[in-house]
């Protein structure tokens, strides 16, 4: 059929205006349209490719969700590694890299600096080829990303089709033939709050922040739901670029990517000298909770590209730019309650309930004590004023008491005798830092060990959220993982805020789960103390079968690099267990999980890391996922059976503690060579 020259104009018409008012809306924050406008334009646009397929471009608006569901990422490389930043931890920092800057310049005039907010995103790269996003990848390790090109193209602020805009001298930018544009793709704080509610009200698990809430997003293997996220996004950085001309500072790089329809973040500032990003630091930090995403300090980027060229990189970071870090966000409260949660082993931890305070823009109204011992330590006490702290990934804790703001007669906190939740009592182990609730029944340990099962790093069932499961073992419809896998969309249907539609999507998601996970997810899912997702993997990768595993000595467990006496022990005595042994056999019968290809590098493997002090080439997270990658593991303190204390500048007492215990103490060289090729 050939198509009628005025449909071809109108769909080529609505396009142009729909990308004109998506640049409007998403970029600059400049709508001119109603929302119901926008979606008649949108409309005509979908019943005309309707009508005429063959009119369906890939770069038209129509098109944001297109893709399928993947089975997994493929792996892209960058053109150009993405580095990281080196971290300046105070401003004498920061003043040392600008003398570092000048000596290496061999200059003693000011350098141009750009400083930007740091975003506490997420780095992507998108590739567009003739204009035309072909394809969207995570940073990775910075060599291989993952391509989410599907799930970038659903981020409303990311265009799928670059288009230059006049400028006000007139001048177009052309362009390129193939640009390569690196940003920071997020969740604003607004935004992540609400996502939370809607996640409460639906009985799944909260992101822990928004940094969290937008790689969780990100990563999700199938683009519809990442297209129900809020995710925005800023770009501040190139790869590769085709094109015959284009900006050669990153001040104009800026405009020229805002030229192109790229979202840019306007809080930049260009600065003469060092003093002056500083003062834009000390702007930046007196503004951070007025920002509405969150920031977690300043980049200063030398300006010049031929400067950066003479400067060149290090191993893992340019000598052009420094990332000048904001201390943790922290703020004063209130403890109003202290009680304590059942874990899935029947750990028992403190927790602290709060007057809800905003830290660095989001609500806390919990924060951990970890255990009896710290809150002794700390003196913390029902009725105290607490300063509490919020510093990246981790969950909110207590710093310190303020002594004088205590109330009359308050009395020190222990731990309950009983178990708050099945009046069983609660004991603490001879070593252990823990108290435990002493009944394997405890419904606590039951709801934790089912949530446990189905979580992401386990079984991975979307939708399994605590409030979700904590229905289905009081309404005595799951008792065991096992019984999940025989529900009926009837039984759901029982369960409060569940419809016709979500009920069929969680039986559908269980269903999934069958034939699909691997064996070590399994494993780690059963919640034998002890046997983390390293474990797991390390004993899978060994014992083929079920039957391989359940009926391994501990002996033979010891054989494996990795695998110390005491997770073989928990091993082996959980499986004598015929309870356990006959769950076990049921989850794997109809689970069928898909046996694990050893391939875990051997000197770190099992081994146990300790991070302290700032590193010049990763982020905590990161180091910490290179040893994780690699089959060792990280633990928050230093002990005995720590093997190795990674230090990088500023190391706190962890550094001492290792020297006392006479740890084995790596410099940032050191762990990188050992973390070699496989970075
Ligand atoms: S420039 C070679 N600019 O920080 C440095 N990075 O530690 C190129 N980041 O992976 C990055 N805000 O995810 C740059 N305004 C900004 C940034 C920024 C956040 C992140 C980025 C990068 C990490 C480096």
């Amino acid at each position: 059929m050939t198509l009628p020259d005025h449909i071809k104009a109108e769909a080529a018409r609505l396009r142009t205006e729909i990308e004109r008012h998506n640049r409007l809306y998403y970029v600059l924050d400049a709508p001119e349209v109603s929302d119901a406008e926008y979606d008649a334009l949108l409309r005509r646009l979908v019943e005309i490719e309707e009508a005429h397929p063959a009119l369906r471009t890939p770069d038209s608006p129509t098109q944001r969700v297109g893709a399928v569901p993947a089975e997994q990422f493929a792996p892209v490389r960058h053109t150009i590694p993405m580095l990281s930043l080196a971290n300046a931890m105070d401003p004498e920092e920061a003043l040392a890299f600008d003398a570092r800057v000048k000596r290496f310049l061999e200059t003693e005039e000011e350098i141009v600096y750009v400083a930007e907010p740091k975003l506490d995103g997420l780095s992507v790269e998108l590739v567009y080829e003739e204009g035309v996003l072909t394809v969207g990848s995570t940073r990775g390790d910075g060599v291989t990303g993952e391509d989410v090109t599907a799930n970038l193209r659903t981020v409303k602020s990311i265009p799928l089709r670059l288009s230059p805009v006049a400028k006000a001298m007139g001048d177009e930018s052309p362009v390129p033939r193939r640009l390569e544009v690196r940003g920071e793709v997020l969740i604003t704080r607004d935004d992540f709050e609400r996502l939370n509610e809607s996640r409460d009200a639906e009985g799944e698990e909260p992101f822990a922040n928004p940094r969290n809430a937008a790689a969780g997003s990100l990563r999700q293997l199938d683009p519809a739901v990442t297209a129900s996220r809020p995710l925005d996004g800023f770009f501040y950085a190139i790869g590769q670029v085709e094109e015959d001309s284009y900006p050669d500072n990153q001040w104009e790089l800026l405009d020229w990517l805002k030229g192109l329809g790229l979202k840019i973040n306007p809080l930049c500032r260009r600065c003469s000298g060092i003093e002056e990003a500083l003062d834009f630091y000390r702007y930046l930090l007196g503004k951070r909770e007025e920002i509405p995403y969150e920031i977690d300090g300043m980049v200063v980027k030398v300006d010049r590209f031929d400067l950066r060229g003479k400067l060149g990189n290090t191993a893992r970071s340019p000598r052009w730019a420094i990332a000048a870090k904001f201390p943790p966000e922290q703020a004063r409260t209130v403890v109003e309650e202290i009680t304590v949660q059942v874990g899935r082993t029947g750990k028992v931890t403190p927790v602290a309930h709060l007057s809800p305070v905003r830290v660095g823009g989001v609500m806390v109204s919990r924060a951990t004590l970890h255990n009896q011992d710290e809150v002794a330590r700390k003196d913390v006490r029902i009725g105290d004023t607490v300063v509490i702290q919020r510093a990246g990934d981790v969950i909110p804790e207590v710093v310190e008491v303020i002594p004088d703001r205590r109330p009359e007669g308050s009395q020190a906190w222990s731990m309950p005798a009983k178990c708050p939740v099945c009046d069983a009592g609660i004991i603490r182990v001879e070593g252990e830092a823990a108290h435990r609730c002493s009944n394997m029944a405890c419904p606590a340990q039951v709801k934790t060990r089912i949530f446990h099962f189905a979580s992401r790093g386990a079984m991975d069932i979307e939708g399994l959220g605590r409030k979700t499961v904590s229905q289905l073992v009081d309404l005595g419809k799951v008792s065991l993982p096992s019984d999940l896998a025989a529900l009926s969309k009837e039984d759901v249907l029982e369960l409060e805020l569940f419809a016709d539609k979500s009920a069929e999507n969680f039986v559908k998601a269980i269903e999934e789960a069958k034939g699909s996970r691997t064996a070590d997810r399994l494993l780690f899912g059963l919640g034998i103390p002890m046997v983390g997702q390293v474990g797991a993997k390390l004993l899978m990768a060994r014992f083929k079968t079920f039957e391989e595993l359940s009926g391994a000595t501990e002996e033979q467990m010891l054989d494996i690099h990795g695998i110390g006496p005491e997770i073989a022990g928990q091993v082996v005595s959980f499986f004598a267990e015929p309870v356990n042994l006959a769950e076990a056999e049921k989850l794997w019968e109809t689970f069928r999980p898909q046996q694990v290809a050893g391939a875990v590098k051997d000197d770190l493997a099992g081994k146990t890391f300790v991070l302290t002090g700032a590193l010049e080439g990763y982020t905590r997270d990161e180091a910490k996922a290179a040893i994780e990658k690699l089959g060792g593991k990280v633990t928050g303190s230093v002990s005995k059976r720590t093997d190795y204390v990674v230090a990088g500048a500023d190391p706190g007492s962890k550094l001492a503690k290792a020297e006392e215990l006479g740890i084995k103490v790596l410099g940032e060289d050191e762990f990188v060579e050992m973390l070699g090729e496989n970075k």
